[in-house]
């Protein structure tokens, strides 16, 4: 299984996208990122010289943010910025997720992915001014200077955690270790879950087993195109019922939240109920592709698409729209 290997090189240099293979980049690119982040969090540190509380935005400025709110940011994150579909943009959870950061994250992640419909549509003045709104709203004093959108400035400035830090989970030991959501629930299943599923449901129409036709992807195809053949067809639905199963304990990650915001309710009993459902059609799936037999992977495609559809309905598509999400109906 050299492969993979050798074209990993190429994905990093032809693409920029390390990340589509697993291997030798997504290695070294964890190893790179852990070192980065380890140097660059002291650096931060050895240089910081202000936090949101010292007066680092003007009140004019809150007041255009405040228009820029109103018209593109309300309708998702709430007029008094409590959160529906989107989350609350004020407040200890606020802090909890963006505190402790200097304030060029919340700007960048403003500027880059906000308005979430129409991402790319505000200047970075805007997202810088639309940030002074929220630290006026957060309470945090106005001062004389306006804050500037200058990335460099921006990362001299520290948004202070929350009032209640949230109690710290015990220390991990190499049973217990905890890694923290990367994403929110809705990137799981659209990064993990829905791909894999697909491959299942894809298997009721597609043999696996049959001979494929000769593919003629070019460089200029999509990776995933142009890496959809590494892999035999049987194999491919082996390694997607893998992922849906081992996926299930990503269901119950503490702290990780909905992509509004809400905790994922990870203690309740029939949140716990639905992910073994869905670990076990996972295992189940794994079997009948080990079966190498297309009918029983037909059979259990049932199995897999009911425990995404049970989930879902309990809480994922109840009447509020997003809002609702992940709040259980009683
Ligand atoms: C169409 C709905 C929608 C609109 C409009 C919208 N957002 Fe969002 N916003 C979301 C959703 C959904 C998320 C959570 C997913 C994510 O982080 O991308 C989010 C996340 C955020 C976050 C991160 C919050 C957190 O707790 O992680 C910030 C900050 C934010 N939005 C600011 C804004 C601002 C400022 C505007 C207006 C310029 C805006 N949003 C407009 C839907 C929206
Ligand atoms: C234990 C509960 C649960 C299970 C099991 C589950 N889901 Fe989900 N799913 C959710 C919830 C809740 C959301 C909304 C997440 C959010 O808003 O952050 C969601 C969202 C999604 C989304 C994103 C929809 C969008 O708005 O773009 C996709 C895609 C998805 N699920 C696919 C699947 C598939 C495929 C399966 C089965 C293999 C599955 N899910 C199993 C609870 C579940």
């Amino acid at each position: 299984m050299s492969l993979p290997f050798t074209r990993c090189r190429e994905t990093v240099r032809g693409a920029g996208l390390p990340r589509v293979l697993g291997g030798c980049c997504a290695l070294g690119a964890a190893v790179l990122a852990g070192a980065l982040a380890g140097s660059s969090s002291f650096a931060v540190h050895a240089q910081q010289s202000r936090t949101a509380k010292d007066g680092v935005y003007a009140g004019g400025q809150a007041t255009r943010g405040q228009a820029i709110y109103k018209g593109k940011c309300a309708s998702c994150h709430g007029e008094t910025l409590e959160g529906l579909q989107g989350p609350a943009l004020a407040g200890d959870g606020f802090l909890g997720v963006w505190g402790n950061q200097p304030l060029s994250d919340l700007v960048g992640k403003v500027q880059h992915t906000m308005p979430r419909s129409e991402p790319g549509t505000i200047t970075r003045q805007q997202a810088t001014d639309v940030v002074a709104y929220l630290l006026q709203a957060g309470k945090f004093p106005a001062g004389t200077a306006e804050l500037s959108g200058d990335e460099a400035a921006l990362k001299q400035i520290m948004l202070p955690g929350p009032q209640a830090p949230a109690s710290r989970p015990p220390a991990a030991t190499a049973q217990t270790m905890a890694f923290p959501p990367a994403g929110n629930l809705a990137e799981v299943m659209r990064g993990i879950l829905f791909p894999s599923a697909n491959v299942i449901f894809d298997a009721q129409v597609v043999d696996p087993g049959a001979p494929r036709k000769k593919s003629s992807s070019s460089a200029s195809d999509s990776l995933s195109v142009r890496f959809a053949d590494v892999y035999p067809g049987w194999q491919l639905v082996d390694y997607a019922a893998v992922a849906l199963a081992e996926s299930a304990p990503l269901m119950l990650t503490p702290g990780r939240r909905c992509e509004n915001g809400k905790p994922v309710p990870v203690g309740r009993a029939d949140w716990i109920k639905l992910t073994q459902d869905l670990a076990d059609a996972g295992k189940a799936a794994y079997k009948a592709s080990q079966s190498r037999n297309q009918d029983a992977v037909i059979e259990v495609s049932n199995q897999v698409s009911e425990s995404c559809l049970n989930c879902h309905r309990a809480f994922r598509d109840g009447r509020g729209g997003g809002a609702a999400r992940c709040v259980p109906r009683e």
